[in-house]
């Protein structure tokens, strides 16, 4: 009985990427649980998810889909760097990491990181990394993240 119950969940809760069928699955409403995230029209969205495609796996924004409600309930993003040093090495960079505060708490965040970090591994990086604010720390040690130096930026707008 236990048996069934984990897969059935493990079913309801499976990792893929992005589908241009997203934005009307809460896609865009699940951006704006992270952050400012305007809403965009059909087309916008459109050329960008083509413009996206076009980078093959260079940059991947993937999703956990609630089977029930066919709903977006988490997401993440990784981008591939490629550089010069380190032999040409690859740098993964991960981003946009958001599950639905209805979800929370499930090991859906962790289960997105751990998706991007394998990406990243597969796709030949030599380390994956992220920004977060304090209060987001521990959770990154748990998906087996350290600090390591600070953050700096500056904004255009
Ligand atoms: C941060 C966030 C992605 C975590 O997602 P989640 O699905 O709730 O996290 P998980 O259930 O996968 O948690 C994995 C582990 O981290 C722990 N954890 C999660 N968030 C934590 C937090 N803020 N502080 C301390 N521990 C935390 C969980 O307790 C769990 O521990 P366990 O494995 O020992 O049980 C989610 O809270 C969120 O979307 N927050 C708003 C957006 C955001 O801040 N995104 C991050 C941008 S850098």
């Amino acid at each position: 009985m236990q048996n069934n119950k984990d897969s059935n969940e493990a079913e309801a809760y499976q990792v893929r990427k992005l589908e241009i069928t997203d934005k009307s699955k809460g896609f865009m409403e699940l951006l704006q649980q992270l952050t400012v995230c305007d809403p965009v029209s059909d087309e916008e969205f459109q050329n960008r998810f083509e413009e996206l495609k076009s980078c093959g796996d260079d940059h991947v924004i993937c999703v956990i889909e609630d089977a029930t409600s066919s709903k977006i309930i988490a997401t993440g993003s990784v981008f591939i760097e490629k550089k010069f040093i380190r032999g040409c090495g690859k740098v993964g960079h991960i981003e946009d990491i958001v599950v639905d505060s209805s979800a929370r708490g499930l090991q859906l965040g962790k289960k997105v990181v751990g998706f991007l970090v394998d990406h990243a591994r597969s796709n030949g990086c030599y380390k994956v990394i992220l920004d977060c604010s304090d209060d987001n720390k521990a959770f990154y040690e748990k998906c087996g993240f350290k600090e390591k130096e600070i953050q700096m930026v500056k904004y255009f707008i």
